[in-house]
């Protein structure tokens, strides 16, 4: 595994404890959502508005490709990454895969503050929690299947986190487990 890459729901700190991880060991942080507004010259609000979804998960596709042919990275990945098997085909063949959850109450409450520039959180008909809760029924299988581990951070800050991973990571690289 020449990667560490970080999956999960929207709020789950994929990119707070992703940038912590990296400093942690070393590595260069990439984040897929950059890649993805770099390519394309526009914010990801601004790519759903005008190219649509669709379109957003092609780029998406080709900047997880992109971040797949580096090594020694921790990658954050977009919370929809798991949308498209051949996504989490990438994704393992280069990376120990964490999922990040978090209980749905947290979730909604560190969404709350960024729900404006998330489109797939602007555009609901219903509540932000019912519809948080609805989405996290549809993806959390996809997360758990595509996953090597899993860690709760509902209540544990994003170092304490990091340091887990590093731990985790550690380990298995001493027994030689190299899925
Ligand atoms: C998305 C999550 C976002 C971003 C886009 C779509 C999703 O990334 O890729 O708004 O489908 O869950 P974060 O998980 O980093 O917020």
């Amino acid at each position: 595994m020449e990667n560490i890459a970080l999956i999960g729901f929207m709020g789950s700190g994929k990119t707070t404890t992703g940038k912590l991880l990296a400093e942690r060991l070393g590595w260069r942080f990439t984040d897929t959502d950059i890649l993805i507004e770099n390519a394309a010259g526009r914010s990801i609000p601004d790519i759903f508005a005008n190219e649509g979804e669709v379109a957003f998960r092609n780029r998406e596709t080709a900047a997880i490709q992109e971040a797949c042919r580096g090594f020694c990275q921790v990658i954050a990945t977009g919370g929809g990454a798991i949308l498209r098997p051949d996504n989490i085909v990438e994704l393992r063949g280069s990376s120990l895969i964490i999922w990040l959850t978090a209980r749905p109450e947290v979730v909604v409450a560190r969404t709350e503050k960024v729900a404006q520039s998330r489109p797939l959180l602007v555009r609901r008909d219903d509540d932000l929690f019912s519809h948080i809760l609805k989405m996290l029924g549809e993806r959390g299988p996809l997360y758990q299947s595509a996953a090597h581990l899993v860690i709760d951070t509902s209540d544990r800050s994003p170092d304490a986190v990091a340091g887990d991973i590093q731990h985790k990571w550690e380990r298995r690289y001493k027994k030689g487990i190299t899925t």
